[in-house]
Parts: C-alpha cells; structure tokens; sequence
C-alpha cells in the first residue's frame, strides 16, 4: 500500500512554493469554508477527526484546543512549534520548505477556532533560509487579504509572526519554547500553569506541531468525520515519516499508518530496503528520544502480529518490546551499526543540550555520557552496565521537563535489547579501539562547537 497524500498532496507542483499555484490547487479553501463556519462548529470537526499532535507525545488535538482559557479582554495566541531539532526529524522542513501556504492555511483556521489575532512560527535558528521562505510566503498571503484587518470580509484580524530561535533542541519544549519567544533564556517551565491557560506573555496559548496544524486543512475540507476514517484506531489521518539512516530511499513520506513497519522499510514505495544489501540490524522509529528496537521485535509484536506504522502498534508492549511513534523521525540501523557507540553520541547530544535547571537530568546526562564513552573506547567494566542502567531510571520521571525521560530511555532501551554488545565491549578492549568508532576517527560537530 502506497502514500496516502493529504498534506503532500500537491508537494511536487511546479511553483507551489509560490501563492499563484498553491491558490491554483484549492489553496485557502478551507478558509473560505471555515469563514461560513462558527469556531465552535471548527472546534467539533477537529475533535471528530480524532487529530493527535504530531510533535511527539501524540495529544488529542481538538482536546487541548478545548482547554484553552478565554478570560474576558485577554489576548490569546496560537504559535506553531517548528523547532524540530529530534535527531532524524525533518518532515516539518519539508512542509514548510515546498508548501509552506499550507501552514499559513492551517494557521488562519485555527487562530479563527481559537480567537487568536495575533499568531506565531517558532522556527529552528539552523532553518534560517525555510524562515525566509515562511516570511516571503506571509507576505504574499497578506498581499492577497488572507492575513490583516477583516479578512475577506469575515471581521476576523490575523497577523502572522516568524520567530527565529537560536538552534537549541530544548526550545522545541513548548514552554522553553514560550520562554524564548518572550526574549528569555529557553529555560522549561513548571507546569501547571499549562499554556492554555499561562502561555505566551501570560496569556492563554496553545502550542501546537507544524504537522498538526497543516492537517487542519484537510479535516476542514473533507469534514473531521471522513478524516477519522483513514487510518487505525485511535491512529487517525495521515503521518508524515521522515526516514534516514541505512535505506535506499530515505525522504520524507506520508503513510495513513495501516502500513506495516515491514512494507514500510523493504518496499519500493517508501524506504526500499537496506542499503548496500545488508541486514536491518534496528530501528528507532520517532526520533532519537524513543526506544530503539531490534529487528525481531520491531517488525512483529510480542503477541505474533506484524507491527503496523502506527501509535498503537508501535507502542504495543510497552517498553518491555515497544516503543513509540514519537515524532515520526524513522532512523534504521544496518548490521554495521555498533549500538554501544550509537547510545553514546545520543547520550552526547542530551548531555549537551539539557538545560541544567534540574540535578538528575544536568548531572545525569553527564555521567550517562561518560560511562558510555568509556564502554564504547574499551575502558569500562562489567558494573559499569548496571550503573548506567541506575542511572538512567533515577531521571526518568524525575524532573521539570520530558528531556530527562528522553535521555534516560534510548539508554535504557539499548542495555534492555543489547546488553550482550556492552559486555562484548567490555570483554574486548583492544578490539574496541580497532572498530574505527573512535571520536578520532571523524569529524564531530559538537567536538568542533565545544572546542571553538
Ligand atoms: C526536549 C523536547 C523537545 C521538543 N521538540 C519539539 C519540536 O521540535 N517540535 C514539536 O512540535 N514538539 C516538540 N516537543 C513537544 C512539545 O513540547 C509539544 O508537546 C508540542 O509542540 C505540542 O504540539 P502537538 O500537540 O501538535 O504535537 C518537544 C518536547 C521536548 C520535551
Ligand atoms: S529535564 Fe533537563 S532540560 Fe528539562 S528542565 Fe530539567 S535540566 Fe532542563
């Protein structure tokens, strides 16, 4: 079974970068009808599609819309998260580098649901020339009377704001996020109070995934009911799924999630199989911060049944022999792949990028780091496998925001499914140093940025 394009329906388009051809191909249509609508009735159809965020945890998002507070004479403000800085993450730079009207689309629907006049992109500092683009976009929306004072005559006022953050992972947590759209130092906040109540400037906010926000679209075209009907159980619509790592065809692809993890990896309709005809060794299926799973588990769950693209499925077993679907980001790993040393350059970026407001995520990442380091280069011992393990479970759960649980769980996923290759490290330290994993033996960006 093929792609199902709801969102990338019209990505290849010659010019649909460009307001011309995007309104050409049924661009700002659903604006036209949200306009006959009343945002409660928008309201009902986001919630009949059964959307879940697409940024990572999965949320209802017509639920979290319901939340959002309305205190008389305050302000309220929808800002679309496009920090995506999840290792193996980049669907949202494709929607927004060739369709990037669609998001706008989605912005002006969804700002009408929610009463917001005044609306925001928090963009990724490393995407400066997609910010650009964003920016042209904005500017032709405007130009042709989506966006200002009275929009086609509805009485509804809309501006759209881009937002450049300065390139740390931890700003796309929303309320890092909100701290650094204000000006701050992308510090998480202590939640309660949830942004749909104390968001941006203190006001009533919410903050939603590029991805989620352009589905709006089509819910509102083809009415939340027909939405809910593509896909699996609670795993409804269609899914953006960036695939990187050993596969023929990596690339953004969009999946109505019936699909099974295998058809999804060795067909020629999307990853077409491993590269250099090796074996798939494993995957993490939705960016860096979820469970990595060994071939066996991840293609058929424990219960014998294929795994399918989706929440659900992904999540069958729970950690024990699942993962999660988390943001999308498909990274497979051939036979080649060391897991040791994989762990330890996730273990690195978490390290580098926590916050440092809370103890077990600040120290602990520093600590996971250094004993995968000394594993991986041969220095370590036997007990050092159940310290990281220790380790680990003291910050999951423990702290301000989910970067400790995502530091905390790819090392433990990885002891949990590979326990025999930290041993097999362990055991063989010459052998180590001769495997060509060393940080010698390449060119390491975050090496680089520390040194300079
Ligand atoms: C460390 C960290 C990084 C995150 N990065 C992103 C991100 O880049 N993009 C995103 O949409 N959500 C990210 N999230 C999730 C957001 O906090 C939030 O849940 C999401 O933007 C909500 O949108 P959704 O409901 O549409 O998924 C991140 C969460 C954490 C803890
Ligand atoms: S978990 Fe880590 S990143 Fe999140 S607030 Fe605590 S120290 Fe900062």
């Amino acid at each position: 079974m093929g792609e199902t394009r709801l969102l990338l329906k019209h990505a290849e388009v010659p010019g649909i970068r460009h307001y011309d051809a995007y309104r050409e191909h049924d661009g700002y249509k659903s604006v036209e009808k949200a306009f006959t609508m009343t945002p409660e009735q928008i309201l009902e159809e986001v919630k009949t599609s059964g959307l879940r965020g697409r940024g990572g945890a999965g949320f209802p998002t017509g639920m979290k819309w319901s939340f959002l507070a309305k205190p008389e004479g305050v302000p309220r403000h929808l800002v679309v998260n496009a920090d995506e800085s999840e290792p193996g993450t980049f669907k949202d730079r494709y929607l927004m580098e060739f369709i990037p009207h669609l998001l706008i689309e989605g912005m002006i629907v969804s700002s009408f649901c929610l009463g917001a006049n005044a609306s925001y992109i928090y963009i990724r500092g490393e995407y400066a020339w997609i910010a650009e683009i964003l920016e042209e976009a904005i500017a032709e929306a405007k130009a042709n009377g989506w966006l200002g004072k009275d929009i086609k005559g509805s009485g509804f006022d809309l501006e759209i704001y881009v937002q450049r953050g300065g390139g740390a992972y931890i700003c796309g947590e929303e309320t890092a996020l909100l701290e650094s759209l204000e000006g701050k130092r992308g510090n998480p906040r202590i939640k309660p109070p949830f942004p749909a109540v104390k968001g941006a400037w203190g006001r009533p906010t919410v903050v939603n995934n590029v991805e989620s926000i352009a589905a709006v679209v089509p819910i509102i075209m083809m009415t939340g009911a027909e939405y809910a009907k593509i896909g699996v159980g609670r795993s409804t619509g269609t899914k953006l799924i960036s695939a990187c790592g050993n596969i023929n065809k990596p690339g953004v692809y969009e999946i109505d999630m019936t699909q099974t993890v295998e058809e999804f990896i060795f067909s020629d309709e999307f990853c077409g199989g491993i590269s250099n005809g090796k074996r798939l060794k494993a995957c993490i299926p939705g960016g860096s911060s979820v469970p990595i799973l060994p071939a066996n588990l991840l293609l058929t769950t424990a219960t014998g049944q294929p795994r399918l693209m989706n929440y659900e499925s992904l999540a069958d077993g729970g950690f024990a022999t699942g993962t999660m679907m988390g943001s999308g980001g498909f990274i497979v790993l051939d036979e080649d792949q060391d897991i040791v040393y994989h762990t330890y350059t996730l273990a690195r970026f978490y390290r580098h990028e926590s916050c440092g407001q809370c103890s077990p995520c600040r120290e602990g990442t520093g600590w996971m780091e250094k004993i995968l380091k000394r594993i991986d280069e041969g220095q370590g011992k036997m007990s050092d496998i159940d310290l990281l393990w220790d380790i680990q479970r003291k910050i999951e759960g423990n702290t301000i925001c989910p970067l400790g649980d995502a530091a905390a769980w790819p090392v433990a996923a990885a002891i949990r499914h590979f326990r025999d290759e930290f041993e097999w490290h362990v055991l063989n330290p010459e052998e180590c140093l001769t495997r060509n994993y060393g940080l010698a033996h390449y060119a390491d960006p975050l090496e680089i940025k520390e040194q300079a």
